[in-house]
């Protein structure tokens, strides 16, 4: 057995159980990206441009294998942002730690990928934004939907998965900055966070 093996192995033992595999994934980035470019392709055919917006970092799994499912044309950005914490949480301030700049917005259709919604916060704040810059479109896709943890009213517009609430982790989602690159969801173990 290699040392790698057993790095990953301890990983792994932080997990309660697995919540979605790497074939559910695959299959849930398969029927995404189906339904998102069947949806836009006629925008696309009249002349409007698709904007691939991941907000980093959770989402850079999801996103990496959303966007090779598109069967439409896509340009790629980036945002990332942070909440600006407890003391601004009712006003659902967020903080812009890297921004869109583009002052092309007006014939884009942006669609802002997330790896998850929880309070809804990020994704009411950004689809506000984006929209008052002037896009011609603004779109939301998350790979995990948690309604039940839900503090503003928003519903995206495409969802992998509605999950209730636990804390997951694996393929982009972090405890304490680890186990991002597990190619899998898991539900990680209370004794863990608590
Ligand atoms: C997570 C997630 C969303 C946001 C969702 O990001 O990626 O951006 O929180 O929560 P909300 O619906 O309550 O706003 P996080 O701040 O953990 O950063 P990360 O993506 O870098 O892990």
């Amino acid at each position: 057995m290699s040392n790698t093996t057993e790095l990953r192995r301890k990983e792994e033992n932080d997990l309660e159980r697995l919540l979605f595999t790497a074939e559910d994934l695959a299959e849930m980035n398969a029927r995404l990206g189906a339904r998102i470019s069947a949806d836009f392709a006629p925008l696309i055919a009249a002349g409007k441009k698709l904007i691939f917006v991941p907000i980093l970092k959770g989402s850079i799994m999801f996103a990496a294998d959303l966007a090779r499912a598109l069967t439409v044309p896509a340009e790629l950005e980036f945002m990332k942002v942070s909440s600006y914490g407890a003391a601004a949480k009712t006003s659902g301030e967020i903080k812009i730690n890297l921004d869109l700049n583009r002052d092309d917005l007006e014939d884009a259709i942006v669609l802002i990928v997330e790896d998850i919604v929880d309070s809804g916060r990020t994704l009411s704040r950004l689809t506000q934004m984006l929209s008052h810059r002037g896009a011609y479109k603004v779109s939301t896709v998350t790979m995990l939907d948690k309604p039940c943890r839900r503090e503003v009213a928003f519903t995206p517009d495409y969802v992998g998965f509605t999950i209730p609430d636990g804390f997951v982790v694996g393929y982009g989602l972090d405890f304490d900055q680890k186990y991002r690159t597990l190619p899998y969801i898991g539900i990680l173990k209370p004794e863990i966070y608590s």
